[in-house]
């Protein structure tokens, strides 16, 4: 956790930003994956966590934003508790850590919100995305549970991005921390792909350096050489020769704060003629557009900016024809690049999208597109110190997306749709680097990754090291 003033500041800027009624924060339940006391690696809930701190089940936080008020309600571990789990802190200790003097019994929480809504008063309550919670939710304020995500509160929504899509000093040390592990996930793995080896022995590998560092994978890593699914998760395949191998994972640290990392690599550790154009476009198309990152910047002009290097590469190599401004108006590219370039990252790996993504992607000024393609991208508007994002371009020949354009005569003009036919076992590649955009412009997070094609044919061909990184624990 961080000091106590840390979660105190910004409950006092949650109250600056709304100032009637009282804001709920329930924690996160344990969640079972087979049967009851079976449950999955515990994860708290990144919004309450930002305002109370505790990493644990069974809290939930109120602050009354017209009194100033704030309260942890929660259960003292009792003697049974102590046997499975070991001593445990009061809940009055757990709360003054996050600097909230005031706590009660769970069983007290249904009387104060009933209180306050014969009183007339707003609750303000963020949708919940875990059935148990929306059960809770609907029983404690007694709505109907399909409705309790409708009936989430805009303007705690809205406070909420707001305070924290503006990372401070503490959050960006984290992140770094956990790009830092991921740099270490991807040497390591580079390191690892040679033929003969299966999937899942990198990704295992790599799972378990997250899990080192205290924390744990900040999504279920991709890892295939099957990278034209964008998001494959099955690790079953045997590397061979010849293969593209896309690596999409990040860490998550004990604070929650995250990293989200792609590289990709030949198996083999060399690039072939084919492998090499194709990875110099896309990596053009990473630099190029996280070097235009700036504040007062729409990120959806940063998305373009690597549509039109995709397709301007992919012209220069025979793959498209024609006007390269008109194929990206045309929305020819997303064939190739059927995705947004960016995400907002912080706690979440894809960071506030629990919000709904049009409150954290975009605003009054700039709207979500309705191309396809085009419209995945989830962050696209104007830019501002303290950002941290993602910058992702991939090319990908996904053999039924191609059929299928092809089929409809769909960007003829743009498409050697021939030449594209024998790229059908290519696979994708696709560059991930984590940015903060800084006041003058931008900064790429943590340890350098390797990333040009020097640099991860030299780092391919070294040999596994077990270097620990210092100061992430
Ligand atoms: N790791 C999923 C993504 O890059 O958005
Ligand atoms: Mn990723
Ligand atoms: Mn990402």
């Amino acid at each position: 956790m961080f000091a106590k003033h840390v979660y105190a500041d910004r409950r006092n800027r949650l109250k600056k930003e709304i100032t009637e009624g009282i804001a709920l924060f329930p924690s996160n339940p344990e969640a079972s994956f087979n049967y009851p006391a079976n449950t999955y690696h515990y994860r708290q809930d990144s919004h309450f966590s930002y305002f109370f701190g505790i990493n644990l089940p069974g809290f939930t936080g109120c602050i009354d934003l017209e009194s100033g008020e704030e309260m942890v309600f929660g259960n003292d571990f009792d003697i049974d508790d102590i046997i499975w789990m070991g001593p445990q802190p009061s809940v009055s200790d757990l709360a003054a850590e996050a600097g909230v003097h005031q706590t009660f019994a769970n069983e007290k929480l249904p009387d104060y919100i009933r209180k306050a809504q014969q009183q007339g008063r707003k609750i303000h309550f963020l949708p919940p995305y875990r059935g148990k919670v929306m059960i809770e939710l609907s029983t404690l304020l007694g709505i109907a549970a399909q409705d309790v995500k409708a009936l989430a509160s805009i303007e705690l929504i809205k406070a909420v991005v707001k305070l924290k899509e503006v990372k401070d000093s503490l959050e960006i040390a984290e992140i770094e921390k956990a790009v830092d592990v991921a740099w270490l996930m991807h040497t390591t793995a580079m390191k690892m792909a040679k033929p003969g080896m299966v999937e899942q022995e990198i990704a295992g590998t790599i799972e378990g350096i997250a899990l080192s560092y205290g924390g744990a994978v900040s999504f279920p890593i991709i890892l295939s050489v099957d990278g034209q699914t964008l998001h494959n998760h099955s690790h079953h395949n045997i590397l061979k020769e010849g293969r593209m191998l896309v690596v999409d994972a990040g860490a998550e640290l004990h604070s929650l704060y995250s990293s989200d990392i792609t590289r990709t690599l030949p198996v083999g550790g060399k690039f072939n003629q084919r492998q090499k154009e194709i990875y110099e476009i896309v990596l053009k198309a990473n630099m190029d557009s996280i070097a235009a990152i700036r504040p007062g910047k729409e990120y959806r002009e940063n998305h373009f900016l690597a549509a039109r290097v995709i397709a301007e590469g992919l012209k220069a190599i025979g793959l498209m024809k024609g006007d390269v401004d008109e194929a990206v108006a045309a929305g020819a590219h997303t064939l190739f690049f059927p995705h947004g370039l960016g995400h907002m990252m912080g706690m979440d790996v894809h960071d506030l999208e629990s919000l709904g993504e049009n409150y954290v992607g975009y605003d009054e000024h700039t709207h979500r597109a309705t191309q396809f393609g085009t419209a995945y991208l989830r962050l696209g508007k104007k830019l501002n110190p303290g950002y941290v994002l993602t910058n992702e371009p991939g090319i990908y020949f996904i053999p039924a997306l191609i059929d299928k354009f092809r089929s409809e005569g769909k960007f003829m003009d743009f498409v050697n749709y021939d030449k594209v036919e024998s790229y059908k076992d290519f696979g994708g590649i696709r560059i991930e680097d984590d940015i903060l955009v800084t006041e003058t412009g931008h900064r790429i997070l943590g340890k350098a990754i390797p990333k040009s094609v020097s640099e991860v044919e030299a780092t391919a061909a070294e040999l596994r090291d077990w270097n620990k990184i210092p100061g992430v624990f």
